[in-house]
């Protein structure tokens, strides 16, 4: 008898527990966010929410206003809509809000990287001292030598011509960027005196294509293998893409190169002082790969996209880039050495900056995630106290909470490429309730783990910008083309891609 009773209770204890496991006894407190949890035990909205975040999050927004808790795969995640809120979150003491808890985990499946206490800050010092400031300008002169290196390197022999190309432009301006940054970051193939330089180069050109070839396999990949739901086959496509990466970027590699960056010199010697194995390191130089590759061709597709679709954009932004060059003193002409553009140069471009930072207002579409480590308050622009529970996470998507707000930008969906000037060339500020706004476009993050490549990443899309507008005449091929769909599935990881490419057609000015 005695027996039996232990084992009722064991299973009504392991009943109990899994349901608690499950979110099934979790009831909103007082004075906590609305909570939904969805129809499905420990899932909740999970599947919805990959399917389509943005969409999700704008009707949750619509059922419970600008702050609610949902359940997402076993974790309870408050995201928050205010943004005036905004800062109250990503300044909170890292006691309090932490973002390296949810980081790590996401880095040791998507790169095979264990992440050790000291990371986040040797990224952050190396990214001080390689991506701003001075480091930048340095930075800054190896993108442009290595875009000219893959751009503009037939325009001085016989293969010049005045002839239309056809190309596919989300491929052409992702391949380009990828390579000239890749190269410019991880160094390029060595060689002795000049004769040989142009076997490196050619080298270099024909290295990068093949990386970034398996780069975007990867990144199709990579939604689903973030939320660890790739099929069997795709798995093991994913594994053998990580350890091509890992091989392709090792540590043993990166030493036989000339020109490696000091940020990536820098975090492997820092990483290996911290006593990390050198096969760690490894995949390390594969994170940083994905975190400086990942988002700047695909964004650049969409700006080049964008000035092709707006003709008064494109006239204007040339105008501005021709005036530059010229005031530079430098001749674009056949049979001149390839303009230099400088760092000088990329600081005199408002109508370029202006038609960046709408293109990223449009696209770019991070999640913020802080896991919550102490029961606390969050006080919302109406004055509301929310408690926010302990274990829980705080999240933050300003692609739908600020970006395409119509009442911060009026016409939210429209490209208007000045959007962020004033008639008088100064910056503009944007309102909310008549209040003036802090966060009113976040394409970087904020906070602790705002992106540290943002002055770098500029500059790299300000650079071939500049290039294909200095050089080429572009057009769409079919002038009536349509803004192509973005892939829902990749709301929350940086810049979205669209779901098909655009053909475009591109011709030397001169
Ligand atoms: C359009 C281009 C880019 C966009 C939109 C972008 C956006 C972001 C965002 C939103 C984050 C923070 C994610 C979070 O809060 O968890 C981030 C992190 C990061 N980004 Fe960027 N990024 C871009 C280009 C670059 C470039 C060119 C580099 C380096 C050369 C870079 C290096 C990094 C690194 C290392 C991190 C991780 C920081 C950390 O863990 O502390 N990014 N980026």
């Amino acid at each position: 008898m005695a027996l039996w009773v232990t084992l009722l209770c064991s299973l009504v204890a392991s009943l109990l527990g899994g349901l608690y496991l499950l979110g099934a006894f979790r009831r909103r407190r007082a004075n906590e966010p609305p909570l939904d949890k969805g129809h499905i035990p420990w899932l909740g909205y999970a599947l919805d929410f990959r399917k389509d975040s943005s969409e999700f999050l704008k009707r949750m927004q619509r059922k419970h206003g600008d702050i609610f808790t949902v359940l997402l795969g076993g974790y309870y995640f408050t995201f928050v809509m205010d943004p005036f809120c905004f800062g109250a979150i990503v300044k909170e003491s890292r006691a309090k809000l932490d973002f390296k808890k949810f980081a790590s985990e996401l880095v040791r499946r998507v790169f095979g990287y264990q992440s050790v206490e000291a990371s986040h800050k040797i990224i952050q010092l190396s990214s001080t001292k390689h991506l701003m400031g001075d480091g930048l300008v340095v930075m800054t002169q190896a993108m442009m030598e290595n875009l000219q290196k893959l751009m503009l390197f037939k325009m001085n022999s016989g293969e010049r011509e005045r002839t239309w190309q056809e190309d596919s432009l989300f491929n052409y301006c992702y391949n380009i960027i990828f390579r000239a940054g890749y190269l410019a970051l991880y160094g390029s193939e060595p060689h002795q005196g000049a004769d040989n330089k142009e076997k490196a180069n050619e080298h270099d050109r024909v290295h990068s294509d093949e990386l970034f070839y398996e780069f975007r396999k990867y990144d199709r990949l990579f939604p689903r293998l973030a939320y660890a739901v790739l099929p069997p086959k795709d798995k093991i496509e994913a594994e053998r893409l990580k350890r091509l990466f890992w091989s392709m970027l090792s540590v043993k590699k990166s030493r036989q190169k000339d020109n490696i960056s000091g940020w990536v010199s820098d975090q492997e010697q820092s990483l290996a002082e911290n006593g990390v194995p050198e096969y760690m390191r490894d995949r390390f130089m594969f994170l940083l790969l994905w975190a400086s590759q990942g988002n700047t061709g695909p964004a650049a597709f969409w700006l080049l996209f964008y000035l092709m679709k707006h003709p008064e954009a494109m006239k204007a932004v040339k105008e501005e880039v021709d005036k530059v060059s010229r005031e530079s003193g430098q001749e674009v002409k056949p049979g001149r050495p390839p303009i230099n553009v400088t760092r000088d140069m990329l600081n005199q471009t408002p109508l370029l900056d202006s038609a960046l930072e709408e293109t990223l207002r449009l696209v770019a579409a991070p999640i913020l995630i802080r896991a919550v480590l102490q029961d606390m308050t969050l006080k919302t622009s109406d004055g509301t106290e929310y408690a926010l529970r302990k274990g829980d996470r705080v999240a933050l998507f300003p692609h739908a909470s600020v970006q395409m707000d119509p009442e911060i930008h009026p016409e939210p969906h429209r490209f208007k490429y000045d959007r962020f000037l004033n008639p008088d060339g100064t910056r503009k500020d944007f309102y909310k309730n008549g209040k003036k706004l802090k966060y009113f476009s976040m394409p970087w993050g904020a906070g602790i783990s705002i992106c540290p490549g943002r002055f770098f990443a500029t500059n790299e899309m300000k650079l071939f910008v500049f290039l294909m507008l200095t050089y080429y005449d572009l057009e769409l091929l079919d002038g009536e083309e349509e803004i192509p769909p973005i892939d829902s599935s990749r709301w929350g990881f940086g810049t979205m891609q669209p779901i098909r490419d655009v053909r475009f057609r591109y011709r030397l000015r001169f």
